[in-house]
């Protein structure tokens, strides 16, 4: 059989192009607000617990599926058990409403990175931001325009193929990222009472941070971060040669998107606290608290256009992998043409995204149980699909293809060594379901903490 499926050209350039997935506004926006509003470091805690438990073996799990198949997800699940195409296709179903949400944001960050770039952010009066960003995203117009622009460079790059296009732009978009960050974070730490900011990342809260909604948050957050649950990672596993090493891989992937995280909450809260801003300040704190500190820092205007365009970066990197999810599934199960296939999504998923955009404004009073459509949107994907599916994944390795034969293909069919194989099995067969389990329950009040 001819392999007409494209492949990724590196093993740098999978770790890149898999952690600049996982990557993204998660790290950089939902991250450093939801630790703001859930008692800081114990918000930490919790996540880089369940990050360790859940997190590491559903990566070498979903890496491992799509290697094996080298498949889309809802064909890879297909092709090793004909009647868990479904479990795919809740995945492929999250990818399309997170990207339509997720293009909101990044039309956001564009809007804001032009803004830098020109000065006009910098007319505003410190006190003021909070008014221009509300009367920016609740303007039916321009948000609109500049999602679509942000969905317009996620379809170029997804047009360039597995290896010349996402790969290539993983390759100069991470490194760029990464040296972005620590200059920002090197200013933002050596603030005046920076001291503060770091204290409270790393110092918990414990009174805030056992409730419910917390932990599923934490739980929400650790799924949407590391991009699972959705088969994004079956998908760019799909792109592997036979002989590539999964657990390295993931633990690379996992170890960056951490530091990342914890990077951004380094390069925010500091900052955030030198200049005496609330931290819980949701999910404004990026349009809104950064762009007021950055008026008041020397030099603000340069860091404000660094900051920015390493947030786009990150963005994008991760929602070509949302797109190619969607991509990959129409190219595989209806043999269609790559390039109609992605115009054509995004075309869907841009539309769909526009009642997110507009819940900000003029639909603002459109609610789904209590949730304006936006926020309903990111609740239903991150916190309801994306553990499903992460629940189904586990259950589908570890009962019906079984550890064991995961274990065959981890192991590259015996010539590699994956010594935490027993223990690997233990959590992807019992730990991880029960863990995903108590935590669902806990949320809709089944069980009390
Ligand atoms: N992990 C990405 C982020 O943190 C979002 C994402 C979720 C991407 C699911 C792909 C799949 O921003």
């Amino acid at each position: 059989m001819t392999n007409t499926r494209g492949q990724w050209g590196s093993r740098l350039g999978f770790i890149l192009a898999a952690a600049g997935s996982a990557v993204g506004l998660g790290n950089l926006w939902k991250f450093p607000y939801k630790a703001g509003i859930n008692g800081g470091g114990a918000f930490v805690i919790i996540y880089i617990a369940v990050l360790f438990l859940v997190g590491f073996s559903l990566m070498i799990a979903e890496i491992a599926i799509g290697r094996k198949t080298q498949l889309n997800a809802l064909g890879a699940y297909r092709a090793i058990n004909k009647n868990w195409g479904f479990a795919g296709a809740i995945g492929i179903l999250a990818g399309f409403i997170i990207l339509s949400f997720y293009a909101v944001i990044g039309g956001w960050v564009i809007k804001y990175l032009f803004d830098s770039v020109s000065g006009s952010l910098f007319k505003i009066n410190a006190v003021d931001y909070g008014g221009h960003f509300g009367s920016f995203i609740s303007s039916a117009g321009s948000p609109l325009f500049y999602q679509a622009l942000f969905m317009v460079l996620t379809l170029v790059i997804v047009l360039g193929g597995v290896s010349s296009g996402i790969e290539k732009a993983s390759k100069i978009m991470m490194p760029a990222l990464f040296f972005m960050m620590i200059v920002l974070m090197i200013r933002s730490v050596t603030l005046p009472g920076a001291i503060e900011g770091v204290k409270f990342l790393f110092k918990p809260d414990f009174g805030k941070a056992f409730t419910p909604k917390v932990i599923v948050d934490a739980m929400g957050q650790v799924f949407f971060s590391l991009s699972l649950g959705m088969g994004c990672m079956i998908t760019y596993g799909s792109y592997l040669p036979r002989n590539t090493n999964i657990p390295f891989s993931g633990t690379m992937i996992l170890i960056l998107d951490s530091f990342v995280a914890l990077l951004a909450g380094l390069v925010i809260l500091p900052a955030v606290f030198s200049f005496g801003f609330e931290p819980g300040a949701g999910p404004g704190l990026m349009f809104i608290t950064i762009p007021a500190i950055f008026s008041k820092m020397a030099f603000g205007n340069i860091f404000a256009i660094i900051f920015f365009l390493l947030v786009l970066f990150a963005a994008l990197t991760s929602s070509i992998s949302l797109l190619e999810v969607c991509v990959s599934y129409v190219v595989d199960e209806f043999k269609k043409n790559r390039i109609i296939s992605s115009v054509i999504l995004s075309i869907i998923i841009f539309l769909l995204g526009i009642p997110s955009s507009l819940a900000n404004g003029a639909w603002s009073d459109f609610k789904i149980l209590g949730y304006n459509f936006f926020d309903f949107m990111d609740m239903f994907a991150s916190n309801i699909l994306l553990p499903l599916g992460g629940l189904l994944l586990c259950i589908f390795v570890g009962w019906v293809w079984k550890t064991k034969n995961a274990v065959h293909e981890i192991q590259n069919e015996g010539s590699l060594k994956f010594s935490i194989a027993p223990l690997w099995s233990f959590i992807i067969k019992f730990i991880s379901p029960i863990i995903i389990i108590v935590i669902f329950l806990t949320n809709f009040g089944i069980i009390k903490l």
